[in-house]
């Protein structure tokens, strides 16, 4: 199993990430950290918990930053609604989060486990950013950061931006920056890896609680696709971060010099792709271009029929 750290800002597809990530043999999660993005802290960190407890788990949480590294915080609730996660209902939290900062359960983590951690942030890199400032020591104990963010080409948020990447790209730089091998899911793997209706459908009709409740977050999250977009269905960004590390045969990929742009007159947040290497600089990053898209669905129902 691959030892993880998610660090999320829930979010219907983080949400979808975490329940996927909580029931894949493949990967052990060990700690969640929470940021601000989607929602507030308070509520993607209420929301992290209500999940872990929907699916019995008691696994940690903590509450990482609430502002961007130097800017002000953006919120998305026209994505995911006022409490980050609108939708079915969930339980109240069994369990409270951790009484430390998210960056202090990273470095714990981190130092506590034997093998090499995987990162996998699907939020603003505050936290990770912050992490790899506050503890350089423990660089070396971090296997990879697949994350999800940025693309080669174009923007959600702004014409040239991504969200997560928009809402802290100083903090994206330093991950970029950090030499740790990075895997970036954008926008270019994101829109291809979408679910339709009758995907949807499918999964409602495996009938299992967890199953429905995943339903029910994507009839919710389809709204805005279906209002703001000509996309085929709702685009599951943040499990694609997830899926890579199960099966990374399912994608299309090319190593990349990736560099951050934070100060654009318009285009603050892009992440900029070197896709031909015209630079010669290190490939700092493995970049997702494709995914075969009926293989994701299906490895996305064959997880959830294991599931209670
Ligand atoms: C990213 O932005 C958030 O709204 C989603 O959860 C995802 O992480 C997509 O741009
Ligand atoms: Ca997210």
């Amino acid at each position: 199993k691959i030892p993880c750290i998610m660090d999320c800002d829930p979010g219907h597809d983080d949400a979808i990430a975490l329940v996927l990530a909580y029931g894949s043999d493949k990967i052990d999660i060990q700690a969640i950290t929470t940021t601000a993005g989607n929602q507030t802290i308070e509520k993607t960190t209420n929301n992290a918990l209500r999940i872990m407890t929907f699916l019995g788990a008691e696994i940690p949480v903590a509450a990482g930053c609430a502002k961007p590294l130097f800017r002000d915080l953006i919120i998305a609730p026209e994505v995911h609604g006022e409490s980050g996660l609108d939708g079915p209902e969930l339980p109240d939290p069994a369990y409270d989060a951790q009484p430390v900062h998210a960056v202090e359960l990273m470095a714990e983590t981190v130092r506590k486990s034997k093998e090499k951690i995987t990162i996998v942030p699907t939020g603003a890199l505050t936290n990770v950013a912050l992490f790899l400032m506050t503890y350089p020591e423990l660089k070396g104990r971090i296997e990879r950061i697949s994350l999800m963010g940025g693309a080669c080409w174009g923007g959600n948020w702004t014409p040239a931006a991504e969200f997560n990447i928009l809402v802290d790209p100083e903090a994206a730089r330093i991950v970029f920056e950090s030499g740790i091998p990075i895997t970036m899911s954008g926008l270019d793997v994101t829109h291809k890896a979408y679910i339709t209706d009758d995907d949807r459908e499918l999964f409602r009709s495996i009938g299992t609680r967890t199953s429905i409740l995943v339903a029910e977050w994507l009839d919710f999250f389809a709204k805005f696709h279906k209002d703001n977009f000509d996309f085929k269905g709702s685009p599951l960004h943040d499990p694609c971060a997830v899926v890579w590390l199960i099966n990374p045969d399912l994608f299309t990929a090319r190593d990349c010099h990736v560099d951050i742009e934070t100060s654009g007159k318009v285009t603050t947040g892009s992440t900029v792709v070197d896709y031909y290497d015209v630079l010669k600089k290190e490939k700092n990053a493995t970049v997702l271009f494709d995914v075969r898209r009926k293989d994701f669905v299906d490895l996305l129902a064959g997880q959830l029929e294991k599931m209670p």
